[in-house]
């Protein structure tokens, strides 16, 4: 018994003797004995029609105060209320926390009842599959996702293997789903857009096709001489030395094809933890526009430096020789001869600028966005007689990004073009 209600008990008791005591002085102990009785029962009916109230209005009214046993209980009861509130914000924290989550997931997430209709999807689901909560809530999936193999994956309840289907929403996207059933009856399904892993899984297979073929010229024109001497070595010393001198041509395009994606592999895959070096700018430019005047040779271009700003920015030295030294040697390979060439740095905004301007054939709009893929040549026959691989551009735009940098390239046929290399203010190092 609790000591609280054994108090109860006991006070009653002692009222009940106490009218007793009192009531046989008068010799009416009965009528004694019942006024107490009969004032501890409207007081017990008081205090319950105060909990009923309260019970019916608890939202809006403090609980009500009482003494001795029924302030106990009222206490109880006020903590039970306490805790209850206390419960009831956790478990909201807990929903706004998961919504919030759900709501941030690039993932669709679709909860299915037993008869395959939609109970709740977060955010990603109306963007990838089309399906909007709460307006879809018990839709059936099947309208919404009307896809024959998806239907068959979702009925055939063995979902080891995910699913590769094309978003309902965007045809060009391509979905991993997975389904995963919940509890009572429940279906969980996850759909992610896997897009960029297709796309990349492309351009990793053209990549390889494309490295093949391009190696495969040099190859085939070696491999043929070769044959050719193995069953008639020619006599003339005029003929062998043109042969090897192609021979020698061709090996040399190999090693510069092997060289260059082997820094594209490099830049892919090393860190950038070697970035941070103040490079001295109008010195390694200075030794760029040297070799340019090398390689331009008897071409007789005008190639002139500018440096209009004495700061410099911080990087890897290596990187940045390669960056700035293809670009200006793409301006001097495809500039015809007696053409000018005008390699400029400067700060603009706060931002260093690095540009080649050349007054070249210029390229044509079309080719522009895809001048930095890999192999990508305007005109590949005029490319490969330069020397070219067609990876210049990609190992440029590889070494801007990771200097946090862009790469603008504007052109105008029978004008010119120009490479312009934009580094932010937090590279840059003034002086
Ligand atoms: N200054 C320029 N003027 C005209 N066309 C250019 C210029 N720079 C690049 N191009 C075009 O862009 C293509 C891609 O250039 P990129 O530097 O990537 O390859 P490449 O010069 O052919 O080979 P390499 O890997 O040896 O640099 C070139 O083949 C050429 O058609
Ligand atoms: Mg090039």
């Amino acid at each position: 018994m609790h000591p609280q209600f054994q108090r109860e008990l006991w006070f009653l008791i002692f009222l009940i003797f106490l009218a007793a005591i009192i009531g046989s002085a008068f010799d009416l102990s009965v009528l004694f004995i019942s006024i107490v009785l009969f004032a501890y029962i409207i007081f017990t009916f008081i205090n319950i029609s105060r909990l009923h109230h309260w019970l019916l209005h608890r939202k809006d009214e403090p609980l009500p105060e009482g003494r001795g046993y029924w302030g106990e209980i009222f206490h109880e009861l006020f903590l039970m209320e306490k805790s209850h509130a206390k419960n009831k914000q956790i478990l909201n924290d807990t929903i706004l926390r998961f919504q919030d989550a759900t709501t941030a997931l690039p993932d669709a997430m679709i909860i299915l009842n037993k008869h395959q209709q939609i109970d709740w999807s977060n955010n990603a689901a109306e963007s990838l599959v089309g399906v909007r909560y709460p307006e879809d809530t018990h839709q059936p999936i099947s309208n919404l996702i009307r896809n024959p193999a998806f239907m068959k994956y979702l009925n055939k309840a063995d979902y080891h293997q995910v699913l590769n289907i094309p978003s309902p929403e965007h045809p060009t996207k391509q979905l991993a789903v997975q389904i995963i059933p919940y509890v009572k009856g429940q279906t969980l399904i996850i759909c992610r857009d896997i897009s960029h892993i297709k796309q990349l899984e492309e351009m990793r297979s053209s990549f390889v096709a494309n490295a093949s073929h391009e190696l495969r010229s040099p190859i085939t024109v070696i491999s043929g001489y070769l044959e050719t001497m193995q069953q008639n070595l020619p006599t003339d010393t005029e003929k062998l030395r043109k042969i090897i001198k192609t021979m020698y041509g061709q090996s040399k395009r190999m090693e510069r094809l092997v060289s260059d994606l082997l820094s594209l592999s490099k830049l892919e895959t090393r860190p950038t933890d070697q970035h941070d070096n103040e490079i001295d700018i109008a010195a390694l430019l200075t030794a760029i526009k040297e070799s340019a005047i090398i390689l331009s040779d008897d071409k007789n271009h005008t190639i002139e430096l500018n440096i209009n700003s004495q700061s410099n920015i911080s990087g890897n030295y290596e990187e940045l020789y390669s960056l700035f030294a293809n670009l200006i040697n793409n301006a001097v390979r495809y500039t015809p001869a007696k053409g000018h060439i005008t390699i400029l740095w400067e700060e603009i905004d706060s931002q260093a600028v690095f540009s080649v301007t050349d007054s070249g054939p210029g390229i044509p709009m079309q080719h522009i966005p895809h001048l930095t893929e890999r192999f990508y040549r305007v005109n590949v026959d005029r490319s490969r007689e330069s020397g070219g691989t067609g990876l210049g551009l990609a190992i440029v735009k590889h070494i801007v990004e990771r200097h946090d940098g862009r790469l603008e390239i504007t052109s105008k046929l029978n004008v010119g073009s120009t490479f312009r290399c934009i580094f932010p203010s937090t590279r840059l190092i003034k002086h």
